[in-house]
């Protein structure tokens, strides 16, 4: 039988250059309890949850300066896009892009992956070029590239995984081969086996073989600080849910030289320069990719979560995550039966993924749930990765700037719990 033992793993917390006791405070959502305990949510790679800060900026936005975009010439309007507009800069800060104007609003990091593969997958890719994504992608970084190959004739292959879950870049130039590599799609921080990979070494091979470089962040932007100039990628994206802000809104951020010479992807009101019967033409960038009423208010609230996360400090919460994540690992390592995946702790981010022997994923997070405690249960929209593994789905924790010690106490003593109840 495991035993709670937070006390001595707390070690993690004084030294910690982040409170997450005290920014806990922030987040209503854990007011509440769950079957009589106290919310341990530990699934934030899925969605993050949202500080007063955030909340209040939407309050706040509605109720005082909302309007739309960019039509009107009145002042409602004109506050309003300037605080859209401050939202774009913020983001580009974020990710010290050189310009404003190379980021672009999208729904989520799934549309801006799909914007890539559209706008500049059909016109330049063709029979003969290769598509290389990786096995451990998400299916938003995987599969509108294996669509948008099958349509234009070009190949489609990944670069393969070694034991822990981590990229053979020794494998690089077998798979590639002589070919003409013409995308390289990869995410930062792999969602279901927590691998921090090796954007800044593929980057140069890639542009050697004339291949673009697009980077999923969307589990990479949430938890350590992302230099879009540092990583050399051409295209990045992330998703504001994932790092306390709005749904329906998110970041892709492109090299402006690539954008202006892109075709847009959504065609409709404000992307335009002039519409003929004959003819249309097209705004600059970005508005050319941000066809119909933006995503105003979340835009908003996606500015004041990088606020947020930009005054708790990036590196505080990489820390704070990477060690909950080393205390999980070698915990749940000591429950029998339990099978973990993925890199050692420091090639990892704040994400475990773990099975235990003879017990479906849904019934340990069932068990876990009636404590309390909610982890992730399934495919982790990773099916290559899980064949490559040779399971259907395994269980996963994640952590956030809001995680507790005791929460992974809890976890490993509720993983137990479910060892026991269906041994
Ligand atoms: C690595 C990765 N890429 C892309 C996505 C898709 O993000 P969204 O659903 O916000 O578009 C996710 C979401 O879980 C993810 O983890």
């Amino acid at each position: 039988m495991v035993r709670p033992r937070y006390d001595e793993t707390v070690a993690v917390t004084p030294q910690a250059k982040l409170d997450a006791r005290k920014l806990r405070a922030d987040f209503p959502i854990f007011e509440q309890v769950i079957h009589g305990k106290p919310l341990a949510y530990l699934d934030s790679a899925v969605t993050s949850h949202k500080p007063r800060q955030v909340l209040d900026k939407l309050r706040t936005f509605y109720e005082t300066s909302y309007a739309n975009v960019h039509r009107g010439v009145y002042t409602l309007s004109e506050r309003a896009t300037e605080e859209y507009e401050g939202a774009r800069d913020k983001v580009a800060r974020f990710v010290n892009a050189p310009s404003s104007r190379e980021i672009v609003f999208v729904r989520g990091a799934t549309e801006g992956l799909n914007l890539v593969a559209y706008a500049w997958g059909l016109d330049n890719l063709g029979p003969g070029d290769v598509v290389l994504v990786t096995e451990l992608e998400h299916h938003s970084n995987f599969v509108p590239w294996q669509y948008i190959a099958q349509r234009t004739g070009a190949a489609f292959r990944a670069i393969p995984l070694d034991e822990h879950g981590e990229l053979r870049l020794d494998a690089l130039d077998e798979v590639a081969g002589s070919d003409r590599v013409k995308v390289v799609a990869v995410n930062l921080v792999s969602n279901a086996l927590g691998t921090i990979n090796p954007v800044e070494a593929l980057a140069p091979w890639a542009h050697e073989r004339g291949a673009i470089l697009v980077v999923d962040a969307a589990q990479a932007a949430p938890h350590h600080a992302v230099d879009v100039q540092a990583l050399g990628c051409d295209f990045l994206a992330f998703s504001a849910h994932k790092m306390c802000g709005p749904t329906s809104v998110g970041a892709l951020w492109g090299r402006l030289e690539i954008l202006e010479a892109m075709a847009p992807f959504n065609l409709g009101g404000h992307m335009i320069r002039s519409v003929k019967l004959d003819k249309t033409t097209w705004g600059q960038v970005p508005a050319k990719f941000e066809a119909g009423t933006q995503p105003i208010a979340e835009a908003v609230g996606f500015g004041a979560a990088v606020d947020y996360l930009t005054a708790i400090g990036l590196d505080a919460i990489e820390e704070h995550e990477r060690a909950l994540a080393a205390v999980t690992l070698e915990r749940l390592a000591e429950v029998p039966g339990v099978r973990l995946y993925g890199p050692p702790p420091e090639r990892r981010a704040g994400i475990v993924s773990f099975n235990l022997e003879g017990v479906h994923p849904h019934d340990v997070a069932q068990v876990l749930d009636m404590d309390g405690v909610a982890i992730r249960a399934g495919h982790h929209c990773c099916q290559p990765l899980m064949a490559k593994l040779g399971v259907a789905a395994t269980n996963r924790a994640s952590f956030y700037l809001y995680s507790l010690p005791e929460e992974v106490d809890r976890l490993v003593v509720g993983v137990d719990k479910a060892r026991t109840l269906f041994a």
